[in-house]
């Protein structure tokens, strides 16, 4: 059972490209990521551990989201801000009504490889490689970009390390100072239901702060209205990627994966024999694992005794992803069983990837309904069940785009081809994400008013 950065390599390995022209150039690429400097510091992923263990005792709140896969295209300094503008919006109306701290961490800096359902593409006869991610190949369907390049690999670290620096920047020098809240709203949202609420709640924070500076606190003296905590993720899934970015932490000797602060195994890679829970069991940083259809429970047991031996608070979050339809039968069985083993986790509900349909116009997209509802279903499981129902996984950018259908723009199938620009799944809109963080702070304000009448 020894683990090294390595062992995994001798697992089965699911969704990692096996067809490089030239393996010795993805080897020699790895050894060169493997002397670029971390992306994030072991010390940051500690804190993140405690935060996710405030969330595991029901005492914060998780948001994770943004792009479904990140690409050199998008990439423009205005997208890193909107999304992370978007999340920070997202975050106070939250914050407000669970009356909770909200932990935030995006999918970013490094959410690149995706896995397919299918490994080929077919158009007009021509069966091209499936596009799989830009740090792994091109979305254009030819030969030549649909062949895996290892070069990618560096162009997405030195992407990760540009948006990270950016991110870190917005969180702590000045732009995401509490006392900045009315400058959050989006320029393109004017107008709109949701700048209004936005409004009320953003004078409801500033005269809070303005009572707080006229008791004698200055909001400058106080680090959490200064400044964010801010993390980053994303699937661990090109695992030669991430033992390249693994490092051993001076001051504690363990592994950490310095490309994110939290990774995540997804629903197709999360076999208990395989390379992926292997890889990961040997990381000190939180896990995130995603639970589908075909998770058992007993199954789901095997993953927590592999990858979280000692029980430990924060080091587990389970990303329930079912489906509108499925979550209220095939979430009970797991979170019973978690709830019944006494197994320390954080639950998440991703009410994204169970709820994508193709539009009669072939655009793959995903309903605002169906989103909304899986995540009612979720609480209304956890609570039913004792487990917190402690966060939320979008994809979501700050852009305006049409890639889901509904919500308060009413997107309907005929706007999707407007601004239809995601490089894989359908992603809610600035205005559709901040419409459901809304409506999920009115529930959280619900339960809290639920839990003080019982204490009457
Ligand atoms: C994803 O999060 O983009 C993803 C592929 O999810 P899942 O593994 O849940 O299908
Ligand atoms: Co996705």
């Amino acid at each position: 059972m020894s683990w090294t950065r390595d062992s995994w390599r001798d697992k089965p390995a699911r969704h990692i490209p096996n067809d490089y022209p030239n393996p010795e150039a993805v080897a020699a690429v790895e050894a060169e990521l493997a002397t670029y400097p971390p992306l994030v510091f072991a010390g940051e992923v500690r804190r993140l551990r405690d935060s996710l263990g405030a969330v595991s005792r029901g005492e914060a709140f998780l948001l994770q989201g943004g792009d479904c896969a990140e690409s050199f295209k998008e990439f423009h300094p205005n997208n890193i801000r909107d999304t992370f503008r978007v999340l920070l919006q997202m975050a106070v109306a939250l914050t407000f009504g669970a009356a909770m701290p909200v932990v935030k961490v995006g999918r970013i800096a490094g959410q690149f490889a995706k896995p397919r359902s299918a490994p080929t593409e077919t158009k007009d006869g021509v069966t091209l490689p499936s596009y799989r991610g830009d740090n792994i190949n091109g979305m254009e369907f030819d030969e030549k970009a649909r062949t895996p390049d290892p070069q990618r690999l560096l162009r997405a670290y030195g992407q990760a390390a540009a948006t990270l620096n950016l991110i870190r920047a917005f969180a702590t020098g000045g732009y995401a100072d509490l006392r900045n809240v009315h400058k959050w709203n989006l320029e393109f949202v004017s107008g709109n239901a949701q700048e209004g609420r936005y409004r009320v709640l953003a004078d409801k924070i500033s005269e809070a702060i303005t009572f707080m500076e006229a008791c004698g606190v200055e909001g400058e003296d106080v680090r959490a209205i200064r400044e964010v905590d801010f993390y980053t993720s994303h699937e661990a899934l090109l695992l030669g990627y991430e033992s390249a970015m693994t490092r051993v932490d001076s001051t504690t000797g363990r592994w950490y994966d310095t490309s994110a602060h939290l990774v995540w195994i997804g629903d197709r890679t999360r076999q208990p024999d395989g390379a992926h829970v292997e890889f990961c069991r040997g990381i000190e940083n939180p896990i995130g694992i995603k639970c589908g259809p075909s998770l058992d429970p007993g199954e789901l047991l095997t993953l927590l005794d592999l990858l979280n031996p000692k029980n430990e608070p924060g080091r587990i979050v389970l990303i329930a992803r079912f489906g509108a339809d499925h979550a209220g039968e095939g979430l009970p069985p797991l979170v019973r069983k978690v709830v019944a083993e006494g197994r320390d986790v954080v639950w998440s509900s991703d009410p994204m990837h169970g709820n994508t349909i193709k539009a009669s116009s072939g655009y793959k997209t995903r309903p605002f309904d169906a989103i909304l509802s899986e995540v009612k279903t979720f609480i209304d499981v956890c609570r039913a069940e004792g487990a917190f129902p402690g966060g939320v996984h979008f994809e979501m950018t700050g852009q305006n785009v049409t890639e889901c259908l509904g919500g308060s723009q009413e997107i309907s199938e005929d706007d999707l081809s407007w601004r239809y620009h995601t490089h894989c799944d359908p992603r809610l809109n600035a205005t559709q994400s901040l419409e459901l963080a809304y409506i999920l702070a009115d529930r959280f304000k619900s339960f809290r008013s639920d839990a003080m009448n019982q204490h009457l």
